[in-house]
């Protein structure tokens, strides 16, 4: 018995690294699965159709019996988004569980960044998780409307440390990043009474990606990894699956950092410390005489009235 068993995911970017660890994850825990992958390059470009044929291939190998198709679309074409989802309909005659993983990269300072290497980037992770998001939760909100019953919808979005904290030379990435936890949040509220999940995972693993980062890393394939290496990019997978199952359906709008053998919660934007004004409004002479000392002064939120 897998905690997934006769579950149907998609997993977009499935043919390497992060998603391919997914992929062989689900496989192992009984879902039927719809294995998304454009096969282009680390910085987007190109296509082909080996990527997703061959994870498809590999999971069948390694877990005999699993259902699983590929599918090429590209995640940040609306109509292709909506062709995906319908191929897990279509194919397996329901859809369980969306994880959104497909990623590139185009580094570069802000300074330097050109329009079209922000327009890919924020237009794969960003607008690519929207399509693939708008057309399930379309699909899950009419089933809920038809039945009046919760739909244990799950849909795990992919953000990254860089996007949670900042990282130099990836601007267009970050805010990527940084709008799907925002977004995944939105989300969470609007499908909670049709019974859907909306959470993030920030993984991490020696990828193509990771490899781009100035680093001699070399990239791996999960398979390529024997026993426990924290540089495996499957380490997030069990987090994955485990929100994706049965046994997650309380959790939501969540961003869980999982790399390595760690697990951590990340705790989302908060209020900080307050100054108020005595009911007048602030000037900013005032402001700047106390800002240092009151408002970046402690760790610690508390309210103090000046
Ligand atoms: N590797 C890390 O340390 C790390 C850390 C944090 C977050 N992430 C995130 O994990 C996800 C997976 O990245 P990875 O490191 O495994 O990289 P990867 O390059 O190995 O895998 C990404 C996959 O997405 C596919 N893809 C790209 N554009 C696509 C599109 N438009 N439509 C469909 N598929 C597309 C690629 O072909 C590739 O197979 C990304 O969202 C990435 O931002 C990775």
């Amino acid at each position: 018995m897998g905690i997934l068993d006769g579950k149907v995911a998609i997993i977009t970017g499935a043919g390497h690294g992060i998603g391919r660890g997914h992929a062989l994850e689900f496989a192992k825990e009984g879902a039927k699965l719809v294995l998304n992958d454009l096969g282009g390059s680390v910085h987007g470009e190109g296509a082909s159709a080996s990527a997703a044929d061959e994870v498809v291939a590999l999971v069948g190998e390694r877990f005999p019996g699993t259902e699983a198709v590929a599918d090429h679309e590209d995640v940040s074409d609306f109509d292709g988004a909506a062709r995906l989802v319908q191929r897990a309909v279509d194919t397996f005659g329901t859809l369980d569980v969306v994880v959104n993983n497909a990623g590139i990269v185009r580094d570069g300072v802000v300074w330097k960044m050109s329009e079209a290497d922000w327009d890919s980037v924020v237009g794969v992770h960003l607008k690519g998780t929207f399509c693939v998001t708008r057309h399930a939760a379309a699909y899950w909100y009419a089933k809920y409307k038809e039945t009046g019953q919760p739909v244990g919808g799950r849909l795990i979005n992919t953000v990254s440390g860089a996007g949670m904290e900042g990282n130099f030379g990836q601007a267009n990435y970050t805010a990527a990043k940084g709008g799907i936890a925002s977004f995944t949040i939105t989300c969470s509220l609007e499908l909670y009474k049709a019974g859907v999940t909306c959470n993030c995972i920030s993984p991490g693993g020696a990828t193509r990606i990771m490899a781009t980062m100035g680093s001699s890393l070399e990239p791996k394939e999960p398979e390529d990894f024997d026993g426990f290496d924290p540089l495996d990019p499957s380490n997030a997978s069990p987090v994955v699956a485990w929100l994706a199952s049965d046994a997650a359906a309380h959790v939501t709008g969540q961003v869980i950092r999982a790399v390595g053998d760690s697990i951590i919660r990340y705790v989302p934007w908060d209020y900080g410390d307050e100054i108020t004004n005595k009911g007048e409004r602030w000037d900013a002479s005032r402001i700047a005489a106390l800002a240092d000392a009151h408002l970046f002064h402690s760790r610690h939120p508390g309210l103090r009235t000046l």
